[in-house]
């Protein structure tokens, strides 16, 4: 019996290449499968939907009779107040301006451009710790570390606590990715552990920070006294776990999905390592290409809404497939064609509209550095496996491992 395309996307035999399944999505816009999330996979319709206020962000929207494969389980006790990407306006927009006053213009132009050193010591640090170049993995080495000290450096984090602020990052993101053969009760515990922890981490440097401020994010937005007035005690730490999270998974998977495509596109990686300006717009294609964020689940309708014919009932759940829009044709010119030096590229792959990724030009620096020094500095680099084994999840889509092998690290 043939899959619905729905089990098909979920399906963790497709996830090395998703675009021929989204491909078959696309000849149905909206695509609607017995009683579960409307699903929509064209260009056009996803950006408009992505401006459109009649769809709602916050999961208290979804009507009790919608199903969702991919809705997050009912929150816990003790677990954080939604960050706001997970909130509507008014709320998700005061707590953005307020998060974005120590962190972009016009408050604080220099804040990711003055991270320019950091990031290359960073990126120097981890390359220079490879070991063996005969057999790397380069999310381990790599990817995984280099975006959670990014935050931690960010944030403000002491750099004697940043290897627990390791951990239970790893234990978080482990648990967006579930693995089908483990226990889910300990796989579930491991992740209530690490939030609490994390959480009673940053309520203590929340407090240490207001008495002693420094120049980093948290003991700005600790002490903010702008026009939208302070954040709370629990708003502050739904935002910092929220900046952890939307940035650290999504970086990893930028950068793995990066190289693997740099390592199967050898011509575009030799002119990387002459011209490392080029690292911008190949970054663009990337995000493009190969989206770390495949889809946008949990969208809400707040009325009912008509896209392409179809009326989309409120309250209705929605998935919103950005990997998709990416390759339309209708949109993209030979878009299944990875072309760094395309000129038309205003991909979804960091969203659109008012929920469009507020870590946009850090993520861009990071995965800026980190590609053009990998190609400076690995010599003569080959994939060990094609493809590579892939994480569980359907949405946040990179890599588990990427092994590569090369001849030696360059200085
Ligand atoms: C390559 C890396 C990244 C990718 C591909 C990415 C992608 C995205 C996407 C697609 C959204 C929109 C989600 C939606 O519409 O519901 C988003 C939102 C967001 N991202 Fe990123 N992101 C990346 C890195 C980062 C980083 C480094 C940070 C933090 C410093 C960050 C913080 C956020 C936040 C806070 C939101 C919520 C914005 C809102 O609701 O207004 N992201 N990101």
């Amino acid at each position: 019996m043939t899959q619905s395309l729905l089990h098909q996307i979920l399906d963790h035999a497709n996830r090395a290449n998703p675009y021929p399944i989204y491909e078959q999505l696309r000849k149905t816009p909206v695509h609607h499968e017995d009683g579960g999330p409307y699903v929509i996979s064209t260009y056009y319709e996803i950006r408009s939907l992505l401006h459109d206020p009649r769809i709602s962000s916050d999961a208290r929207n979804l009507a009790s009779t919608a199903r969702d494969p991919l809705a997050e389980p009912a929150r816990e006790e003790s677990a954080l107040p939604p960050g706001f990407l997970r909130l509507d306006p008014p709320e998700h927009d005061r707590l953005r301006r307020m998060t974005n006053r120590p962190f972009g213009p016009p408050h604080s132009p220099h804040r990711v451009d003055g991270m320019r050193g950091e990031l290359h010591d960073i990126v120097s640090g981890l390359i220079d710790g490879i070991g063996d170049p005969g057999r790397i993995d380069l999310v381990e080495q790599f990817s995984y570390p280099f975006p959670v000290t990014v935050i931690c450096r960010l944030l403000g984090v002491p750099r004697e606590d940043e290897a627990r602020f390791h951990t239970w990052a790893d234990t978080l993101a482990a648990s967006l990715d579930p693995d089908p053969d483990a226990d889910p009760t300990e796989r579930g515990k491991g992740a209530h552990d690490a939030r609490m922890q994390l959480g009673m981490y940053l309520a203590g440097l929340i407090e240490e920070r207001r008495r002693n401020p420094g120049e980093d994010m948290l003991s700005q937005l600790a002490t903010a006294k702008g026009e939208d007035g302070a954040m709370t005690t629990m708003e502050l730490l739904s935002t910092a776990a929220l900046l952890l999270i939307a940035g650290h998974e999504t970086t990893v998977n930028l950068i793995t999905n990066g190289m693997l495509t740099l390592l199967r596109h050898p011509d575009v990686l030799q002119r990387l390592r002459e011209d490392p300006r080029l690292a911008v717009p190949i970054v663009e294609e990337l995000l493009r290409f190969e989206p770390p964020v495949q889809l946008v689940p949990q969208r809400t309708t707040l009325a009912d809404i008509e896209v392409r014919g179809v009326t989309i009932p409120k309250g209705a759940s929605l998935w919103l497939v950005l990997a998709s829009g990416n390759r339309d044709p209708q949109r993209f010119e030979d878009p299944d064609r990875f072309d760094p030096d395309r000129r038309d590229i205003q991909h979804l792959g960091l969203g659109s509209g008012i929920h469009s990724c507020f870590g946009a030009p850090l993520a861009r620096l990071e995965t800026q550095f980190a590609l053009s020094e990998l190609a400076r500095r690995l010599e003569n680099p080959r994939l060990l496996e094609d493809p590579p084994p892939y994480r569980q999840n359907a949405v946040l889509r990179g890599p588990r491992h990427l092994y590569v092998s090369c001849d030696g690290i360059r200085p």
